[in-house]
């Protein structure tokens, strides 16, 4: 198939372009690089060794620009990934974020519409079911209560989607959500690469590793898990990547709404990640324990057998591996693309 990847060059995208390709698909990719580097799409044609990945450079909030790249491909399928994703900052900049990710989302579906591309594989997240009402959780569990801005958007845009397809069952609409992507491609050629000081616990970690940082900051040890900290289901990003090709499948077989948990269904701790991460890579990682973060849960990890199920997609790599990628990434690049 060829694929419209919008915020290709990101993390989870680039690592899917390798995926797409390898499996016969072909891609063109639309960002703004607000926040990626052009370097990624460079690395990732050097990986699959062809020339160079089709890229346009533009918002998708650009109706024309969108309107230009839809004139010049036929496109089978969207994968959409283009969006802002800090949380913490969406709290501080609601607006940006509801008018990035719904305006955009709006544009694109629009145009595509317009084309006659109707299948979309859209980047949504955990952090809609909340707190959740069932661990592990399924597909059923009820969404719930997002306590920021970045959250709201990703429960709306399904909302959104799932409209779409009840009125016009032309659409084939696959929201994958997705539980905590970490890891990085093992050439060590791609990885995460967060601009400022990393929300997220892996980049916190490799940064704390590699000497940038002087400790890790572990947010509260008095939750009611097995050490106290927080339980998350750590997915490897290449493991990800592939439940974007197996998701194709779902629109093959124009399955019209399909909605799928994309995690290991294993649950680790904050603690478990960083002994993890020493016993493997060899190296310190100073902690100290602090007050919780506000907005954080307990625990969150997935069932995944219904993915497994209708897409025969099942994730392969384990926590070792995924420090094992994530430190291979931060060391050769200590300094991101940039370096
Ligand atoms: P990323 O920031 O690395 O990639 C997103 C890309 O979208 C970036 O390259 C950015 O430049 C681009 N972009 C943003 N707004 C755009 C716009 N208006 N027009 C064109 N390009 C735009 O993030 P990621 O981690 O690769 O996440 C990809 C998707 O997955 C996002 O939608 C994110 O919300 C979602 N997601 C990520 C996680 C995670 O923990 N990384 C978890 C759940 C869901
Ligand atoms: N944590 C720390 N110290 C840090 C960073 C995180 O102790 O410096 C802890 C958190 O308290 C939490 C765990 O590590 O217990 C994981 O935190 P992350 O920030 O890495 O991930 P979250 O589960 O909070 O959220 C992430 C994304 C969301 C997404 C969600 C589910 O940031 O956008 O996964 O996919 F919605």
């Amino acid at each position: 198939m060829k694929i419209l990847v919008t915020g290709g060059a990101g993390f989870i995208g680039s690592h899917t372009l390798i995926e797409l390709y390898r499996a016969g698909h072909s891609a063109v990719v639309v960002d703004n690089l607000y926040n990626s580097d052009p370097e990624a799409l460079k690395r990732v044609a050097e990986i699959i060794r062809v020339d160079e990945i089709p890229f346009v450079k533009a918002d998708i909030r650009d109706r024309e620009a969108l309107e230009e790249v839809f004139a010049a491909h036929r496109f089978d399928a969207c994968i959409h990934f283009a969006g802002l994703k800090a949380v913490g900052e969406s709290v501080a900049k609601p607006l940006e974020y509801y008018e990035n990710n719904m305006n955009g989302t709006f544009v694109l579906l629009d145009v595509m519409r317009k084309h006659g591309c109707k299948n979309i594989i859209f980047s949504s997240s955990a952090t809609v079911y909340g707190d959740p009402a069932i661990i592990p959780i399924t597909e059923e569990c009820p969404k719930g209560h997002c306590t920021n801005p970045y959250g709201q958007t990703k429960s709306m845009l399904e909302q959104v989607m799932m409209d779409l397809q009840k009125a016009d069952p032309e659409w084939n609409v696959v929201l994958l959500r997705y539980f905590n992507p970490i890891g990085a491609h093992p050439s060590g050629r791609i990885g995460e690469n967060p601009n400022g000081i990393p929300n997220n616990l892996m980049p916190y970690i490799t940064q704390v590793a590699i000497g940038r940082r002087e400790k890790l900051n572990v947010f509260g040890n008095d939750y009611p898990t097995p050490d106290g900290t927080g339980v998350r289901d750590y997915i490897h990003v290449v493991d990800l990547a592939t439940a974007h090709v197996a998701a194709l499948q779902a629109i093959d077989r124009k399955q019209g709404l399909a909605i799928y948990n994309i995690g290991t269904g294993h649950g680790y701790s904050v603690l478990d990640v960083v002994k993890t991460f020493v016993k493997v890579n060899g190296v310190e990682v100073p902690y100290e324990i602090k007050e919780r973060r506000a907005g954080d849960i307990a625990t969150c990890y997935c069932d995944p057998a219904k993915a497994a199920k209708e897409l025969g997609w099942k994730a392969q790599y384990g926590l070792e591996e995924m420090c094992r990628d994530s430190w291979n990434w931060q060391k050769n690049n200590p300094n991101g693309y940039q370096s």
